[in-house]
């Protein structure tokens, strides 16, 4: 039979009370962690009137995000977002996804940021922000400035911190309106109850905000001369959709896909670098060898930098941006193993069911990746140790629905780490920071992962 998580008041009350407190303590994944040990990867928890499964199976996960991909869907997860992000990619299932995905594919392939240089003038600004910082230095806030200001310049044509007063507005109601969405996800198919007032302002500032540039990108529609691709990505979503408010939720739609996952990631980097001084060292090292007094950083460049590759993936097992996500059968499915007395029998999964997956307890099985699995070691990924990790690994999830950002992402994060490095090759922990186990720190969960102490750091 398959492991069930331990329940005793009526509707899973009491673990959806301990999971609050957990939450409002910043240590949920800790606190849970001895529960999935003694679970194993695939368990059901009965709660609110449905019994959920979760399964942290790589067999699993590929069945329900790739062979059997068309048998699962975002469920609540649409109604739940709606009044913020709108019509888009990331509530959309079946054709209207299909028609999204490849939509957005296009100015993702064509986009400036390919040879990097559109990254320059961002991460610049990021270094002279941090230049003019003194003492401890908190790294977090500095990412989310810099990954929204990649992003909207992505989307947007138009950096929004060139917009200074606009933006902090923006960036408000957006950081109000994900917090209440992740409370409304939370709460599944009683998402409805929880419906503020200050929540449906900031979902109309937000949309408010991106009309302009839509409507600007319209208007210079046709013009030619400098600068007049600056709105490709709109200009060609509009030329397929023919709906400026289409457009506009799609362009919502990315951007909540593309910032906080990569600021996070940035912050996370840092975070344990320097506290694991000798991988630091090695990045070091490898920049300087690679670079020189090179500033600009090209993809042959980072395709030569692989410690900066593991890093970057160690990063992403420990604290994959997404670390816990779900899917809902849209019919009657199953899953091919977790079930019967020994669990590896397959698992009926009954239209309307739910399958949540965590990437964040998959990535640190002992049985996957060793008993150092809780251990930041960048060098588990140089040689054969994980060539057959396949969907054991799963930052980016995988299969039709793949992020489409990756690419993005990675460089991104690249530039931001390298530049960083080589202007403060002294960045360390400020004396009398705690070092604990990773996982037992605390942690900021909203649909992203974030350090909730942030990233502290001496740059001189
Ligand atoms: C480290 C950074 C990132 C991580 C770890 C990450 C992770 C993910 C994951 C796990 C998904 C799948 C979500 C699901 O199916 O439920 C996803 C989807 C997506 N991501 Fe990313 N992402 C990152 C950065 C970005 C960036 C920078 C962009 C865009 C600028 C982006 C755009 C998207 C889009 C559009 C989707 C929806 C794809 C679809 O449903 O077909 N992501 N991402």
């Amino acid at each position: 039979m398959t492991a069930q998580f331990p329940v005793k008041w009526p509707l899973g009350i009491d673990v959806l009370r301990s999971q609050l407190a957990a939450i409002a303590d910043d240590r949920l994944f800790a606190y849970q962690q001895p529960f999935i040990d003694k679970l194993g990867p695939s368990f059901t928890l009965d709660m609110l009137g449905a019994t959920g499964y979760t399964t942290m199976d790589p067999m699993n996960l590929e069945a329900m995000l790739s062979t059997r991909f068309e048998d699962f869907g975002m469920g609540f997860r649409r109604q739940a977002l709606l009044p913020f992000i709108g019509e888009g990619i990331f509530v959309q299932d079946s054709t209207a996804w299909k028609h999204s995905r490849e939509l957005l594919r296009r100015p993702f392939l064509k986009n400036h940021y390919q040879d990097l240089k559109g990254f320059g003038e961002h991460v610049e600004s990021l270094i002279a922000g941090l230049s003019s910082s003194s003492g401890v230095v908190d790294l977090q806030p500095f990412f989310f400035r810099f990954t929204l200001a990649t992003t909207t310049a992505l989307i947007f044509g138009q950096s929004v911190n060139d917009l200074e007063e606009a933006q902090q507005t923006f960036a408000k109601d957006f950081n109000y309106a994900s917090m209440i969405s992740t409370l409304r996800m939370r709460l599944q198919d009683f998402y409805w109850a929880y419906n503020p007032s200050r929540y449906r302002a900031a979902c109309s500032g937000v949309k408010e905000f991106a009309n302009v540039f839509v409507k600007q990108a319209l208007q210079e529609k046709n013009r030619t001369g400098p600068n007049s691709d600056r709105y490709a990505f709109i200009q060609d979503l509009y030329d397929e959709m023919q709906d400026p408010v289409l457009v506009r939720d799609q362009l919502v739609n990315v951007l909540l896909a593309g910032r906080d996952t990569t600021a996070c990631l940035l912050s996370w980097t840092f975070f344990l670098l320097v506290r694991h001084t000798s991988a630091l060292d090695r990045l070091r090292s490898e920049i300087r060898s690679i670079m020189g007094d090179e500033r600009e950083l090209t993809r042959t460049h980072v395709q030569k930098m692989s410690y900066l590759k593991y890093v970057l993936n160690e990063t992403l097992r420990l604290y994959p941006s997404v670390p816990i996500n779900f899917r809902i059968a849209q019919k009657t499915t199953w899953l091919p193993r977790g079930g019967g007395s020994d669990g590896n029998a397959p698992v009926l999964v009954r239209r309307g069911g739910g399958v949540g997956f965590l990437a964040y307890y998959l990535h640190r099985r002992k049985d996957l990746y060793g008993d150092d699995a809780h251990e930041f070691r960048p060098e588990r990924w140089e040689g054969p140790e994980l060539a057959n990790i396949g969907w054991g690994y799963i930052p980016f999830h995988g299969g039709p629905r793949l992020c489409l950002g990756k690419d993005f992402a990675l460089m991104e994060a690249s530039c931001a780490v390298v530049r960083i490095i080589q202007t403060f090759p002294n960045i360390r922990l400020p004396p009398d920071y705690p070092v604990v186990p990773t996982g037992q720190e605390k942690q900021t969960l909203t649909v992203f992962l974030s350090s909730a102490d942030g990233c502290k750091v001496l740059l001189d």
